[in-house]
């Protein structure tokens, strides 16, 4: 690495991991696990969950979907996360950085860094339509205080939602709010506001949650949405279904453009990467889950279609806010919550860029953000537009966003977790990747190894190979 050439190197012996090379990242270290976990965790836990999984599940017929997607979280998507943490803690730099360093370490080829530049583009792609539906939901903290869903039909709540997206200078005005504080977080650094938002909120998320699972047990079509969640349907099972779900296994976890990777380049050298990984994902499955719960129950209850697309959760929520008793407040404290969650997964988004242009561009963490913030503004316009003045403009019959969304979730993510994969066991040696483990080669270490090796990539390369297949099929329709 040109500009920082020993990055604070140390050979020490560090609680009984054996020799091996120690860095220091420049960006500082967390104050401790825990706080990792729950960066981590709050990185993972957002918009995917509540407001993606949801809708994806809807789109693609329900409990195959969720079958499938489990299966893709703990066979590919945990092997991988913890490969992507060890590789961020072992290079302790922006993910473009960090692989040329290891790449320069293990005798391998220095174009491993372009799977830092492609995460890097990623996370800009991602993070620009993500701000324009955590536009949407700050919105909605504001609608659902006014009052406006007390005893609104189901009509009335989906006119209100298709009223707000219609309307692209309402939407401008959330997303830049959306993006500014983004962009005042992360030019602060990461460390100091997150670990304490995190902290209260993701117990104070969960907790919401339930009491809406608890609403929706009560009141809604409780047995049918637990069928539809959980009782698969093998014949809905097709290679759209098993892509989405993969992708939204990268996307729900932050896999595979660097968050976590960054995130683990923060971490100490004594924190256990398993303990943690399997927290992270247990945490950002069972949110999911929850979000699923809350919601099904409703959309059959009130005669909705669960293929209602994007807007899915801001058309049934608000119904169930318009009955309970006191729900203007308890509904617009819900999306407040998912704004915080959203918040601090876009930060995320955004760190992998941060850091980049710091350390190689050399410029201040605010000038840095400011740069990045505005940039990806500008682009989320484009998403912003797809759901009015931009509606009918579509390539390959998708729009600007959808567009956006399906290559960053079914092809970046992936790709870059292979690519993770492909890195951490067949270009790295086993010394290296079991003392940062620190795991010794027992059971636990030869598991990883293995789905890593074998049974990651190659899952990820048939679903990948389906996307030609896919695209010639949708062209082919429209
Ligand atoms: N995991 C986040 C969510 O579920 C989104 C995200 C994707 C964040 C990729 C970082 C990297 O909302």
């Amino acid at each position: 690495m040109a500009d920082f050439p020993d990055n604070g190197r140390k050979m020490t012996k560090d609680n009984g991991i054996p020799m091996a090379t120690r860095r220091t990242s420049v960006h500082g270290e967390w104050s401790s696990r825990f706080a990792f976990i729950l960066a981590a965790t709050g990185s993972a836990v957002g918009l995917g969950n509540i407001w993606r999984f949801p809708y994806l599940t809807g789109e693609n017929g329900g409990g195959a979907f969720v079958l499938v997607y489990m299966l893709c979280v703990l066979g590919i998507g945990v092997p991988i996360m913890m490969a992507e943490i060890m590789l961020g803690r072992r290079g302790r730099q922006s993910p473009i950085n960090t692989m040329r360093t290891l790449a320069q370490e293990e005798g391998r080829s220095p174009s491993w860094q372009y799977l830092g530049w492609m995460g890097m583009t990623a996370g800009f792609l991602i993070l620009s339509f993500y701000s324009v539906v955590a536009g949407w939901t700050l919105a909605y903290v504001f609608r659902t205080a006014s009052g406006v869903f007390t005893g609104a039909t189901a009509d009335g709540v989906q006119s209100i939602f298709s009223s707000l997206i219609a309307d692209p200078e309402r939407l401008l005005a959330w997303h830049t709010f959306f993006m500014v504080m983004t962009t005042m977080v992360v030019s602060r650094g990461v460390k100091s506001g997150l670990e304490q938002a995190v902290r209260f909120l993701m117990p104070a998320l969960f907790l919401l949650l339930l009491l809406m699972v608890g609403y929706a047990m009560n009141t809604g079509a409780y047995d049918q949405a637990i069928d539809y969640l959980f009782k698969p349907d093998f014949s809905k099972v097709t290679g759209q279904v098993v892509l989405s779900a993969m992708g939204q296994a990268f996307f729900s976890l932050s896999l595979g453009m660097g968050a976590i990777m960054i995130y683990g380049s923060y971490l100490s050298h004594t924190a256990s990467i398993t303990r943690m990984t399997f927290i992270i994902a247990l945490m950002d499955t069972s949110v999911a889950l929850l979000a699923g719960l809350a919601i099904f129950p409703l959309v059959f209850a009130y005669g909705l279609q669960p293929q209602g697309g994007p807007g899915l959760i801001f058309m049934t929520l608000p119904i169930a806010f318009g009955q309970m008793p006191g729900g203007a407040v308890f509904g617009s404290a819900f999306f407040l919550l998912l704004v915080f969650a959203a918040w601090t997964s876009s930060i995320s988004l955004m760190e992998p860029i941060v850091t980049w242009l710091v350390e190689n561009k050399r410029m201040t963490r605010v000038k840095a953000s400011t740069l990045a913030g505005g940039a990806i503004w500008l682009f989320g316009i484009g998403s912003l537009l797809s759901f009015n003045l931009w509606s009918e403009y579509k390539l390959f019959n998708k729009t600007f966003f959808d567009l956006t969304d399906y290559v960053t979730s079914n092809v970046m993510l992936p790709l870059g977790g292979l690519l993770i994969a492909v890195f951490a066991v067949w270009r790295m040696s086993a010394e290296s990747s079991r003392s940062e483990l620190g795991l010794s080669d027992g059971f636990g270490y030869r598991v990883w190894r293995f789905l890593v090796r074998y049974l990651a990539p190659v899952a990820i390369i048939l679903v990948l190979i389906q996307v030609t297949g896919i695209l010639a099929w949708v062209t082919g329709r429209s």
